[in-house]
């Protein structure tokens, strides 16, 4: 990785490294739900939407996806975890198998959130797949399909951002301290 961006300090997991990873995820989904008419996998914006594009083309079972966007109340200073839903699911999830595909859990609060959420709308099964986790305070929802643990420092790439920025570079780097700090 000789053009590292001057705000970012190393490399964390190589594109190789993420889509090998990617690709056994799929093998395990498909194996899951094989007996399965479909699978709804639902991204949530914006983060997550490379990591399901690049998930559901290596898919090879029946599924379509939905979007959700979620935005925590206040900021990050004074959030206290609240969440509430600025685009919703176009259609109804009665009676199908979904699956929440997040880019990243790390307080967990926003995947307790969306979980409880989806749950009360009567799914036939529901599951969550994140390609990354960091410390999460909260563990009561289960990661069922999960990428990497990332280390509690500043990361971006593959979804991940930092002010909107450096979101779609194809690997996942520590943002140098001094950009945010
Ligand atoms: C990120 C990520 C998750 C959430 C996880 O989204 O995509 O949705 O934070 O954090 P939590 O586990 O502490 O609740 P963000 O709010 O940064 O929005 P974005 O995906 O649009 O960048």
């Amino acid at each position: 990785m000789t053009n590292l961006h001057p705000d970012l300090d190393r490399v964390i997991l190589s594109p190789d490294v993420i889509q090998s990873r990617i690709k056994e995820i799929a093998r395990q989904i498909e194996k899951d739900y094989a007996d399965e008419e479909r699978v709804v996998l639902i991204g949530i914006l914006k983060g997550a939407f490379i990591f399901l594009a690049d998930l559901s083309r290596e898919l090879q079972i029946p599924h379509m996806v939905d979007f959700m966007s979620v935005s925590s109340y206040g900021d990050t200073a004074t959030s206290n975890g609240a969440v509430r839903v600025i685009l919703d699911l176009r259609k109804p999830i009665k009676n199908e198998h979904v699956i929440i595909v997040e880019d990243i859990v790390d307080t967990g609060s926003t995947l307790e959130y969306l979980y409880r959420n989806l749950k009360w709308r009567n799914p036939a099964s529901l599951r969550t797949c994140t390609l990354f986790q960091k410390k999460r305070e909260s563990k009561e929802v289960p990661l069922d399909y999960l990428g990497f643990e990332l280390p509690d420092v500043w990361v971006v790439g593959y979804g991940l951002d930092y002010a909107d920025t450096h979101r779609t570079l194809p690997y996942v780097a520590e943002l140098k301290s001094e950009v945010y700090e």
